[in-house]
């Protein structure tokens, strides 16, 4: 398949390609793989903006539409989605084309990786949060009884195509939601990208400027998925921010107004922080260029919804921990993280207070 090079990024055996006007690409690639058929899997909000651009490229498709949010990524929806496959006769040459945010690109992953043992699968991701960081790594799942990502796989997609045109439809607060991701990338490992970041204003941002972002982001992250693939070391510093973060999006589940997963996030990021100003050496200064940094992207600095003992009980449940101890991931400083920290439990209940 011919996609412009310079668009390319290469991760764990797989392309990343980002632009404008780009579906056309996905065509040429179920051509090329000579799949027995194709099956959409989208959201509605999704597939009523953009169905009818992917239909196009590819007339065959089926498609497999469920409502919108984080509350379809569960073990029901997943049920129906393999159910519906198997009814449009989906085989083992069959290809998965996930078009929608983190929610699709994450469950639609792991329908791919079960479904007959394993099928190929595309992700079309349309959040600027799964644009940076929910479609490549492989990492797939769903949420279990509202824990965040507790059923899942790591499985790679065959191909990550990033069309920024349809970040113009995104609502601004999932656009803000986007920016925690970016931010983190820039906190964990490169001062630069963070700064770059933390200055950016949403409105009427250049598409040529978002590509380049987004790559960065991606860039980034296939650094660390690169050199360990199933996050039994280094990849674990991309959690920075989850912990905590993890904690409160599930929380929030349960209220009338769920936290996004960036907010989720940016909020973690921020506790997160602050454990690393008590554990690891990060300066207040740097401490507080991070919540300005939030500040700016329209994002969360506090959460006063939660309940300490709740997020406390929560974080012990965290998949990334090992038996009853928490491991976290700590800054230094900007652009330099530690993993498989363990921290002093009243700095961590101190760090906590930061963000109720
Ligand atoms: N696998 C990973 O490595 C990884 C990394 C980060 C996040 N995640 C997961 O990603 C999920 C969050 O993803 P998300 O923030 O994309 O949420 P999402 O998939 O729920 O999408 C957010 C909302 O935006 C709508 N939408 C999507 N694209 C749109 C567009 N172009 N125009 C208008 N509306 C649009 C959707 O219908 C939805 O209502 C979480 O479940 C999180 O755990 C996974
Ligand atoms: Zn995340």
């Amino acid at each position: 398949m011919k996609i412009p090079q310079k668009s390319v990024l290469k991760m764990d055996g797989y392309d990343i390609a980002a632009g404008q006007n780009i579906f056309n690409l996905l065509g040429a690639f179920a051509a090329e793989g000579k799949f027995s058929s194709v099956i959409i899997l989208s959201d509605e909000t999704v597939f009523k903006l953009y169905g009818a651009q992917i239909k196009n490229v590819l007339p065959d498709a089926k498609a497999i539409i469920i409502p919108p949010g984080e509350k379809q990524k569960n073990l029901n929806t997943l049920a129906k989605i393999w159910r519906k496959m198997f009814r449009y006769k989906a085989d083992r040459h069959t290809l998965l084309v996930n078009l929608g945010g983190g929610v699709i690109c994450d469950m639609g992953g792991f329908a791919a990786s079960a479904y007959m043992r394993g099928i190929k699968f595309a992700q079309i991701p349309t959040t600027l949060l799964s644009q940076v960081d929910a479609s490549a790594g492989g990492k797939t799942a769903v949420d279990l009884d509202g824990a965040k990502n507790i059923i899942g796989a790591f499985y790679n997609p065959s191909l990550v195509l990033i069309d920024v045109n349809v970040l113009k439809t995104l609502p601004p607060r999932e656009l803000q939601s986007g920016f925690a991701e970016i931010l983190k990338h820039g906190l964990i490992k490169d001062k630069k990208y963070f700064e770059e970041a933390a200055a950016l204003s949403h409105a009427k941002m250049p598409p040529e400027k978002m590509i380049k972002l987004i790559q960065g982001s991606n860039k980034i992250k296939s650094r660390f998925v690169k050199l360990d693939r199933e996050e039994k070391g280094p990849r674990k510093i991309l959690n920075f921010g989850h912990t905590f973060g993890h904690a409160v999006e599930t929380l929030s589940m349960k209220t009338k107004r769920p936290l996004l997963h960036g907010e989720a996030v940016a909020l973690g990021m921020i506790a997160e922080a602050k454990l690393s100003v008590l554990e690891a050496g990060l300066s207040e200064e740097e401490f507080t260029k991070i919540k300005s940094a939030v500040k700016n992207h329209g994002l969360p600095l506090k959460y006063k919804q939660a309940k300490k003992s709740a997020v406390l009980n929560l974080i012990t449940k965290d998949k990334k921990n090992k038996g009853q101890t928490i491991k976290w991931t700590l800054l230094n400083r900007i652009g330099k993280a530690i993993y498989d920290e363990e921290c002093n439990p009243q700095n961590v209940s101190a760090a906590l207070e930061e963000i109720l």
